[in-house]
């Protein structure tokens, strides 16, 4: 799998090892540090029930569109489109796809650096006595916000977190990673469960049970939509061709519609227990906003380790397979510019995953610097505009021109085609087609209408 120059082309050993990768892609900081951040900013449950519509309705559709064109050109984003309409323009889905990569891998690996912080503060003992509920929920802010403010010890962790993806990208022995998490994914999401339980039996924990299943329709917003709407995309990893790339890999009599299930499904369930330890902790130990912002988690899953036997080990695990799901998410991003490169420009993988990787570390340094760090990068909000511009609407413009590519340019009836070579029932082609062709490009250019309205 990790020579993608190379012909015959590399094809995954299984569907399981596709699923693996993609789910592996997929489950990362969206879930655990994304997801609870827009619940508590958009609405709490309100948002929580447009997230779910749409991963079934729009980030299902739009997977498997994805996986569709990847497999049957077995080609990187943009000589995926180049394929199927060569000489036309529709190749720049695949260039933004470039550019959105380098650009979220740039402020993605800032937050992955905060979690291996956080693997050192937990085994320094630094959350084991947070004080009384009260006093708990301040010195977890504190300890964080000092944390981030250090503009050394940022920037050494961004380099570590790139380096790392650029590592593996670059040697192409993700299959020893995929190895891992298989192991060690389920291993994650046994603790998540394990919080999430304790979680929910904390004294007080109801308010934040219904702050985050009870929805209160007065806050259905255009907003809570586009956010919901973005959310799923970056979650799922879609709308820059990671999935493209992924599903360039899968063998003919592979099952997409099964495995694009399995994908959501799992992404999904992952994130919605994430929300399950955040709300009822955050409401049960009160010092803490639910629009606390990118710092949520960080300061919120502090005071559930100090609520649980053995909290410091559960917390010093958590936080090294949160690191583990995060590297296997940037090496999906990472592995977009990379294959172009490597592709197109006939590039070394070497070179391409190192020259890659530096330009993120450089674009990402000042989101490193913009919680504290620097105080003109913090004022401007750098991180906070980066994930609003590239991690919400540059994937939707993505998944846009996607849907548009398959509904009506390649058209959905050959898309359709790829896809029974695996699955020759199709039962939802029909529903797949309208969805790709109407529902999804409709949803989305509304969203990024009323976004340029509002401003
Ligand atoms: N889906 C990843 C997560 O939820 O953490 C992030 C991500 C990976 C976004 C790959 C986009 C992408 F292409």
């Amino acid at each position: 799998m990790n020579e993608v120059s190379k012909k015959p082309r590399a094809i995954w050993g299984s569907k399981i090892a596709f699923i693996l990768a993609a789910t592996g892609s997929a489950i990362g900081l969206g879930n655990i540090w994304r997801f609870p951040m827009m619940v508590g900013r958009y609405g709490g449950a309100v948002f929580v029930l447009v997230y779910v519509l749409a991963v079934a309705l729009i980030g299902f559709t739009v997977m498997l569109a994805e996986l569709t064109i990847g497999r049957h050109t077995q080609k990187n984003p943009v000589g995926a489109f180049e394929r199927i309409k060569p000489g036309t323009a529709w190749k720049a889905i695949g260039y933004l796809g470039v550019v959105t990569a380098v650009a979220i891998l740039s402020y993605y690996a800032v937050i992955a650096g905060w979690a291996i912080g956080y693997v050192f503060k937990t085994a320094g003992g630094a959350f084991r006595d947070l004080g009384g509920a009260e006093a708990a929920a301040a010195s977890a802010s504190r300890a964080f916000d000092s944390f981030v403010a250090d503009p050394l010890l940022v920037l050494v962790l961004l380099m570590g977190m790139i380096g790392m993806t650029a590592h593996i990208v670059s040697r192409g022995v993700r299959e020893g990673i995929e190895r891992w998490s298989k192991i060690l994914m389920p291993l994650l999401f046994v603790i998540v469960v394990i919080l999430a339980v304790r979680a929910l039996t904390l004294p007080g924990a109801r308010a934040g049970v219904s702050f985050y299943l009870k929805p209160d329709f007065s806050k259905l917003s255009g907003t809570v939509i586009l956010f919901a709407v973005g959310q799923a995309f970056f979650s799922l990893s879609l709308g820059l061709g990671t999935m493209l790339t992924y599903g360039s890999y899968i063998r003919k009599s592979d099952n997409l519609v099964s495995s694009a299930a399995w994908v959501s499904f799992s992404d999904f369930l992952i994130a919605f227990l994430a929300g399950i330890i955040i709300f009822p902790t955050l409401f049960a130990i009160p010092g803490i906003a639910p629009e606390e912002g990118p710092a949520l988690v960080f300061k919120v899953l502090p005071l559930i380790f100090s609520k649980i036997p053995l909290g410091q080990m559960f917390g010093l695990l958590f936080f090294l397979l949160l690191i583990l799901a995060a590297l296997t998410s940037t090496i999906s991003i990472l592995e977009v510019p990379v294959a172009y490169l490597v592709d197109e420009k006939k590039w070394s993988r070497r070179r391409a995953a190192w020259l890659v990787g530096g330009l993120a570390f450089l674009l990402g340094v000042p989101s490193a610097l913009s919680s504290g760090g620097s105080a003109l990068f913090t004022r401007l909000k750098i991180q906070d505009r980066m994930d609003f511009a590239f991690g919400s609407v540059s994937l939707a413009v993505g998944a846009l021109l996607i849907a548009v590519f398959t509904g009506y340019i390649w058209k959905a009836k050959n898309a359709a085609q790829e896809i029974r070579l695996g699955a020759p029932r199709f039962r939802l082609e029909k529903a797949w087609s309208l969805a790709i062709k109407f529902l999804a490009p409709a949803v989305i250019l509304i969203i990024l209408i009323f976004k340029i309205l509002k401003g």
